[in-house]
């Protein structure tokens, strides 16, 4: 049995899909502060298999520690966390509360259930302003706002629990730009109020619900003067805990980028969203946003030879999933009525 923690979550309901079409069991604990159980009923319908869901707080180490002896649980998936950099620069303490408080009290349940085996969700945010192109994992750490520190501190206190102790097994994943949705189009990723991150809002605009989209500069020193990203599938990128997972059969510490090595800009990724959706994206070019680099993206070659992990799937198709569950699901999860799973294709049989 494996426990994901925000497994309601936009990439945790991913997650769970890799787990319960590998055959593994699965117990969710999330405390819904930004997702909804809705997704979780989603998830199971598209497998056709049940997990087990918890309403708990990765805070509360009593019931964590019930929840993984009641459940015989082997391994944590840990994607619980708060992850606003904006939000993160107002409420710094919540940031610290959640995320770093959470993973301590999540690590004491497990050493008291003897439950070893731990994969991080990390993110590229703890390397900071590139310093050189593409990221590899020795480059300087250096966040640059609390929220990519907490994620810092989570990685550092991981390394010496397993200095301490290495009979631990722990993967930190360092994600890259998640987007896209699952193939089915019944989960996505659902924010609250207006999207910070950039294909939630660009499907938005294309459905009408908001009027343009505002890129934030368009002066960088890039090809085309707009921001560049490394995007990734959020099938791909589950598929990647798929893989850390495999690998944590033996002892070790890994540390590991997972992107697809490749940088498209925001003006590629409206244009390739309006090829896939056939809507037009309104935008305008407006000021910097505080804190943006210019261009980020990953050297995914350590994943490769760690992982046996590779992303597969392209802009165009990143687009064409968002676009779906977008379509299918104007108001997110709060539409109410569950649609039916439909015919599931071998592509993804494939990857599970
Ligand atoms: C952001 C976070 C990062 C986090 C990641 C998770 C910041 C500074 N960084 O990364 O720590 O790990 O999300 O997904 O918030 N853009 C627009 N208009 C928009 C939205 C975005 O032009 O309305 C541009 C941005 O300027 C950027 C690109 O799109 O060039 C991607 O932005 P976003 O999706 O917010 O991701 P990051 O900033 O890379």
């Amino acid at each position: 049995m494996i426990l994901v923690t925000g497994g309601a979550g936009y990439i945790g309901s991913h997650v769970c899909i890799a787990l319960l079409d590998a055959g593994l069991d699965v117990v969710v604990v999330d405390n819904l502060s930004n997702s909804t159980k809705a997704s979780l009923d989603r998830v199971q319908s598209i497998c056709g298999r049940s997990l087990v869901f918890r309403h708990a707080d990765i805070r509360d180490e009593e019931v964590i520690c019930e929840i993984l002896r009641d459940f015989g649980v082997t391994a944590v998936i840990h994607l619980a966390g708060l992850k606003a950099v904006g939000d993160s620069n107002v409420r710094p303490m919540t940031y610290y509360e959640n995320n770093v408080l959470g993973t301590m009290r999540l690590v004491s349940a497990m050493k008291t259930a003897n439950v070893k085996t731990l994969v991080f969700s990390s993110s590229a945010t703890v390397y900071g302003i590139p310093r050189y192109l593409p990221l590899d994992e020795r480059h300087p750490l250096a966040p640059t706002n609390p929220y990519g520190r907490t994620k810092l501190v989570i990685e550092q206190m991981l390394n010496d629990l397993y200095r301490s102790d290495d009979s631990w097994r722990i993967a930190n994943l360092r994600y890259f730009n998640p987007a896209g949705a699952h193939e089915s189009g019944l989960i996505g990723e659902d924010p609250l109020g207006v999207p910070s991150n950039l294909l939630p809002f660009v499907a938005q605009v294309a459905i009408g619900r908001r009027e343009k989209l505002r890129i934030w500069g368009g002066d960088y020193d890039t090809p085309d003067g707009t921001g560049i990203r490394d995007f990734i599938h959020v099938v791909d990128l589950a598929a990647g805990h798929l893989s850390a997972l495999r690998q944590l059969r033996q002892p070790g510490l890994l540390t590991v980028n997972l992107g697809t090595g490749y940088g498209n800009s925001v003006l590629d990724v409206v244009r390739t969203f309006e090829a896939a959706s056939g809507r037009s994206v309104p935008y305008e070019i407006v000021e910097r946003r505080a804190g943006d680099v210019a261009a980020c993206y990953a050297d995914p070659t350590f994943a490769k030879d760690v992982l046996s992990w590779t992303s597969t799937r392209s802009l165009r198709q990143m687009c064409a999933d968002h676009w779906r569950w977008q379509l299918q699901n104007p108001n997110g999860f709060r539409a109410g009525e569950l649609p039916k799973a439909p015919e599931r294709s071998s592509h993804l049989r494939r990857h599970a």
